[in-house]
């Protein structure tokens, strides 16, 4: 039944948005208002906009909130990234990654290489990039991940645990090869990647050359085994060069201060 158009209510319009979800119209209301005047779009005009609006507002919020469940410690970008001085990556090759291919292709990225190089920038930056793209996103230190995963043994709700990492696109693993895992870790990492190949896509930096990832281990057979799955489909960057935190050493206080400042204004 087609009603006829009466002269609306601001209390009930606001509820019935609410009945119908469109939050954001509701909350936006004025400001909507506001363009409609100025602006004297066609009714149909109107609609789309205020369709659009709904939309618009929604993947903010979904965006923000794959922000936050991504758990990135630090808001590092592509763009601060300074290629001039990390000569040993090419610009082109990350950019190629920056494309998310393979993310969608459930593939993986090793970052590897000594302190200081880049590896954390780049896989956070990446991880930003994916957020941006829509992609269910988690950062989690090595350390941090064999913490949890003890602690979700000792209550056991490690399969639940789990099954929450691997509803993740894409997992960040960092600082994988600083600790040496024992057997309760080195065997639960292994179920990670396993139940992740080829379902999830990983980033995963390390200080640590493929040769040297049996000392990670209690089992030699294990990281052959968790290097095959990890490698199967791969992309491999090595970093090389000096560490960048002993550069910034370099650079006079006041600068760092600032650069400081601006990265602070622009955390998450
Ligand atoms: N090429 C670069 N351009 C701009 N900033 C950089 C560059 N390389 C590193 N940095 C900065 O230097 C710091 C150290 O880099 P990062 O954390 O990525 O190192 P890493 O390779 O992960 O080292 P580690 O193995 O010690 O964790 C970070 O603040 C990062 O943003
Ligand atoms: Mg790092």
């Amino acid at each position: 039944m087609i009603r006829t158009i009466g002269v609306a209510d601001r209390e009930t319009l606001e509820q019935n948005l609410k009945r119908l979800k469109l939050r954001h119209v509701r909350d936006t209301l004025d400001a909507i208002n506001e363009v409609a005047l100025a602006e004297e779009p066609s009714y149909l005009d109107f609609l789309a906009y205020l369709v659009q609006e709904e939309i618009a507002g929604r993947e903010a919020t979904q965006r923000q909130r794959r922000l936050k469940a991504a758990r990135f410690p630090a808001w590092r970008t592509l763009d601060e990234f300074d290629f001039s001085f990390q000569t040993s990556v090419s610009q082109q090759n990350v950019r190629d990654l920056a494309t998310l291919e393979f993310v969608r292709k459930r593939e993986n990225l090793m970052l590897l290489g000594p302190p200081g190089v880049g590896k954390s920038h780049l896989a956070i930056a990446l991880g930003i990039e994916a957020v941006n793209a829509g992609h269910n996103t988690l950062f989690i230190t090595m350390d941090e991940l064999a913490a949890r995963m003890y602690a979700s043994l000792a209550d056991g709700s490690l399969a639940q645990y789990m099954r929450s990492l691997l509803r993740s696109e894409l997992i960040i693993l960092d600082e994988v090869g600083y600790l040496t895992l024992d057997k309760v870790a080195s065997d639960h990492l292994f179920q990670l990647v396993s139940r992740a190949y080829e379902n999830v896509a990983l980033i995963v930096t390390s200080n640590l050359d493929f040769s040297d990832w049996g000392t990670l281990f209690t089992s030699p057979g294990t990281a052959a085994a968790l290097l095959d799955r990890l490698l199967h489909h791969a992309h491999v960057i090595t970093l090389r060069g000096d560490s960048y935190r002993v550069r910034s050493r370099l650079v006079p206080p006041r600068s760092i201060e600032l650069k400081e400042g601006v990265i602070a204004d622009s955390k998450i």
